[in-house]
């Protein structure tokens, strides 16, 4: 008897190959003759990343292009570069923003380079993607990516203050999620479907089903991740823990704990900026069910995501091994380790 992953092999190949692809594409694009703008450019691209956006970007385009043999087409691949592209650009300003020090396990940008020209590089790296985006020539698909973009600097900027009410901090905190990190694989996934040259279905409507799969599997993501930060190590990170409250951030495991123990809501306002703050949250954070209430709104999101694949086309022998492997995607991001 082959167990899922056996099956799921050849699915996971040809997956693994569109993401050699798309690796040796970004490396390409990057390419300029400034020497070290070149170096800097291309640094956080190297095999340690978990290249997740293209992964589910190309696994969704492939589900949709059944009547072309689940063909990849090279605008939809192109998406996924750009998914990728753009999310790094925004780690390499966020570590100057959070003044963090490793990212995707060893020294960031930042570090190696110094604020100045890792902020220039992550603009760089945008300014590219701008270029690619075009290139497709889909007013339709550069809306999404300008939305992501959008939503990526109005999350990041959320998070720099504190809503006074426990009500108002977790639907801020919701709402964050979405543009942190939803919003990309929603809109990804929506630009990818539209790129797909379907025949015979209501292309609008499954860019919409693309778009909601990609915003729940991306709230469930930003759970776990929010959940790991309390619960794993640097090493295991490849980036430093407890860095949300490090950095005065109130995610879901304390927002949930404070519901129990009230005396956090004076941490979280002040943005645990007191000795002693930090320890206090993670002992309490402990011993209330913030973790398990956290895991649980993963799941509910992940549930969500993989009953809207449900309502995809089918093709005509009854199953889709690209749809399968959405689904086992949505399920291991719940059992992430880093
Ligand atoms: C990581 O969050 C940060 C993001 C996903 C978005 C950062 C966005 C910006 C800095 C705005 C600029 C955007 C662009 C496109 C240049 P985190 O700090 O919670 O995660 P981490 O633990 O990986 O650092
Ligand atoms: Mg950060
Ligand atoms: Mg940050």
């Amino acid at each position: 008897h082959k167990t899922a992953t056996e099956e799921l092999q050849p699915t996971i190949n040809i997956i693994k190959e569109d993401l050699q692809l798309i690796h040796r594409d970004i490396l390409q694009h990057l390419g300029c003759y400034e020497q070290e703008l070149n170096e800097l450019a291309k640094y956080h691209f190297d095999a340690k990343g978990k290249l997740i956006r293209p992964m589910i970007i190309c696994t969704m385009a492939r589900s949709f292009n059944q009547q072309q043999d689940n063909f990849l087409h090279e605008n939809q691949r192109c998406i996924a570069t750009l998914g990728e592209m753009i999310h790094t650009a925004s780690l390499i300003h966020d570590d100057v923003v959070d003044s963090s020090d490793r990212r995707r396990g060893k020294p960031a940008a930042a570090v190696q380079w110094g604020p100045k020209k890792a902020v220039l590089a992550g603009d760089y790296i945008l300014g590219i993607s701008s270029v690619l985006l075009a290139r497709i020539g889909n007013s339709d698909v550069v809306s999404l990516l300008a939305r992501v973009i959008q939503d990526l600097v109005r999350g990041e900027f959320m998070q720099l203050s504190t809503k006074e009410s426990d009500a108002e901090q977790f639907q801020d905190y919701l709402n964050k999620t979405f543009c942190k990190t939803a919003s990309l694989f929603a809109n990804t996934c929506k630009a990818a479907a539209l790129l797909g040259n379907l025949r015979d279905i209501n292309l609008n409507q499954l860019a919409d089903y693309a778009y909601e799969f990609g915003k729940n599997f991306g709230m469930a993501f930003q759970l776990i991740d929010d959940l790991l930060d309390v619960t794993s190590t640097d090493d295991d990170l490849g980036k430093p823990a407890t860095a949300d409250l490090k950095l005065g951030l109130s995610t879901a495991p304390v927002l949930f704990a404070s519901q129990q123990f009230p005396e956090l809501q004076t941490l979280i306002l002040r943005r645990f900026s007191e000795s002693g703050d930090i320890e206090r949250a993670v002992e309490l954070i402990d011993q209330s069910d913030g973790k398990a209430r956290t895991y649980h709104l993963a799941q509910q999101y992940a549930n969500e995501a993989c009953r809207i694949l449900s309502e995809f086309p089918q093709s005509s022998n009854g199953s889709n091994r690209f749809l399968n492997y959405l689904i086992y995607l949505t399920q291991s991001t719940l059992e992430r380790r880093h």
